[in-house]
């Protein structure tokens, strides 16, 4: 693998980073022994398998497989490449990377992405003092004011004001000296029908900066103040801004939300500033989107519930719905509750007329996903006989969503109160449509190789002073699986490598993970570093010595099966030579 970026650079992040700190950002971790365990932010699961190691500075998930080093990690993360990883991981440690080398197209999108960054803070801070400026912004922020936020809000959350005119992001960039192209690229201004230059995107809207969670501006939203359409304009997606990732206010929700392990998802921009000045921190807003993967993953980050709050029960059943699709095969459904709000209200008016203890007692009753649903079909079809049959009918797909056994029991449990009809008899209708009840599977750690092989790998990562032992005895040789073989031969050269200092041995596991090319294998070395071993030292001498001499008894085998064939077609020299060898070979497992 060949990257612009010097391998002492990519040594120096690795080391300056500290694994812990970066995965805590996005994991609640908990301390385990040596290691620190959590649920895995790429796989749903309801108890934790995914295992950090600081000493190792590797992760594992024991349910998915996924693990890696600390590079590993911000990629599937935040969806980018090595190169942008390391990047990433250099600007937040402080380590300056000089790009004397000449510039690959990853390193260029990375410098992109960084640029198109800047001019949305840049932006961000012309719409904000056009906002707080009286020459420019008294209108807006009469509206504003008029709409209930403070002072406070308005610069907490970064708000501005896009005044009328259609060249005001041009002039102001152009000034800077910055390309007009990228602007267009931020999303802000867009290139006229005729060829000739760009007008801007924002023009008269209220502004409403989106930032992710490193709190970089990623985009923006544009509310008109009066009834013109359309409402909201949103950025467009950009290299920097993608709505199905973006979730209004996350930024400021995460450290409420891991405070109290929960979060409210609203629909609007204006919904989470009233649920903020109401003191309801823990809250972000999806933005004219219906959650989404990445949505539940970050969310997942940093809280074990959530609260949806709806204005309308159409709505509230079209989001239960898509949970049930985006639950499917996991188990997390009864975590996720549904707060529908009387008619006509969205939680910025219910908070204004009702306040926030009112708000909160309507919280703690909003019901699970599954009796949400059970709710609506037994609104929609009544507890007739037939109306009945048909909302068992409609709570079959909600409830084959439920893959945790317990949760499934209890949801049938409800079903058989609220209808009236035998619990028994619903288990006996869906096991006889749908077979097994069965959970998902889902992926483990690869099933590669004999148990001697493997623990003959987990050692080497897990015990690197036994390596010298392991060459000396040409035991990888020997193995038979060839992904252990060929991990075991990646692990060999990169011991070779090394020289043989305490530190550099500890950092093995972490040095061949960067070496070998396949995720299978990244796999393999992640799990086997950070896998509990019982054994220590001592049982690795021993496991060596019964490693030997199964290989001395298979090569016996071997060996006879040699002479048989020689003597059987009577090669009588080469059945001495057999003799002899076989002699030896006994004198020495003997001995
Ligand atoms: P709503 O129409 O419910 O608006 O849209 P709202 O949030 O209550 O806003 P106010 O109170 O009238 O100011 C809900 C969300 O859907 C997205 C926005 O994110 C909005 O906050 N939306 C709505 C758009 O993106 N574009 C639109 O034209 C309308
Ligand atoms: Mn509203």
């Amino acid at each position: 693998m060949s990257y612009s970026i010097p391998a002492e650079k990519i040594s120096e992040i690795k080391h300056s980073a500290d694994i812990l700190e970066i995965i805590s950002d996005a994991v609640v971790l908990k301390k385990a022994g040596r290691n620190f365990i959590g649920l895995c932010p790429f796989h749903t699961e309801k108890t934790p398998s995914f295992t950090v190691s600081p000493d190792k500075q590797m992760f594992y998930c024991f349910g998915c497989g996924i693990g890696g080093n600390v590079f590993t990690f911000v990629m599937k993360q935040e969806g980018i490449a090595f190169p942008e990883a390391v990047r990433f991981l250099a600007k937040r440690y402080g380590v300056v990377i000089v790009d004397h080398i000449t510039s690959t197209g990853v390193k260029n999108q990375m410098d992109e992405r960084d640029i198109l960054f800047q001019i949305n803070r840049q932006a961000m801070e012309f719409f904000h003092h056009s906002l707080l400026n009286p020459q420019t912004g008294e209108a807006a922020l009469s509206y504003l004011t008029r709409r209930g936020l403070p002072p406070r809000i308005l610069t907490d959350f970064k708000l501005g004001y896009a005044p009328p005119g259609w060249n005001h992001l041009t002039t102001f960039f152009s000034q800077k000296g910055v390309a007009l192209s990228l602007v267009e690229k931020a999303g802000l201004i867009s290139r006229r029908q005729n060829g000739n230059g760009y007008y801007d995107r924002f023009r008269e809207r209220i502004i409403f900066p989106i930032f992710n969670t490193h709190q970089q501006v990623a985009g923006f939203g544009g509310r008109v103040m009066d009834d013109a359409l359309p409402k909201y304009l949103n950025s467009p997606e950009t290299p920097v801004y993608s709505k199905s990732r973006s979730l209004y206010g996350f930024f400021q929700a995460k450290p409420f939300c891991r405070q109290t392990g929960d979060v409210f998802i609203a629909e609007g921009y204006m919904d989470l500033l009233s649920l903020h000045l109401h003191g309801i921190q823990n809250a972000v807003a999806t933005l004219g989107t219906a959650m989404t993967e990445e949505h539940i993953r970050l969310l997942k980050g940093v809280s074990q519930k959530a609260t949806l709050v709806y204005d309308s029960d159409q709505a509230g059943i079209k989001a239960a719905q898509r949970c049930i699709e985006l639950f499917k095969a996991h188990h997390q459904l009864e975590d996720i509750r549904i707060l529908v709000l009387p008619e006509g209200h969205d939680p910025d008016t219910y908070l204004r007329q009702f306040g926030a203890e009112s708000f909160r007692n309507a919280a703690i009753e909003a019901s699970g996903v599954f009796s949400f649903l059970m709710d609506v079909a037994v609104k929609k079809h009544g507890l007739s006989l037939e109306g009945k049959l048909r909302i068992i009918q409609e709570m079959e797909a909600p409830l084959l969503a439920l893959t945790d056994g317990l949760a499934r029991l209890s949801a049938i449990k409800d079903l058989a109160e609220r209808t009236g009809i035998d619990a028994g008899a619903i288990q006996e209708k869906f096991r006889k449509t749908h077979g097994s009840f069965k959970a998902a599977p889902v992926k483990t750690m690869p099933e590669a190789g004999n148990k001697f092989e493997k623990h003959l790998i987990a050692m080497m990562l897990q015990f690197p002073e036994i390596i010298p032992d392991l060459i000396e005895k040409n035991l990888i040789e020997y193995i038979s699986d060839p992904l252990l073989k060929s991990t075991g031969t990646d692990i060999l050269s990169c011991f070779r490598k090394m020289d043989n200092s305490s530190e550099q041995i500890n950092d093995l596991p972490s040095i061949v993970l960067m070496a070998v090319d396949t995720d299978e294998k990244k796999r393999l070395i992640a799990s086997f570093s950070i896998q509990k071993e019982e054994w220590g030292i001592d049982g690795c001498r021993k496991l060596i010595g019964q490693i030997e001499r199964n290989q001395k008894r298979d090569n016996l085998r071997l060996l006879r099966q040699r002479m048989k064939a020689a003597e059987e077609s009577g090669e009588h020299e080469l059945l001495r030579q057999l003799t002899q060898e076989c002699l030896d070979g006994q004198v020495s497992a003997g001995g």
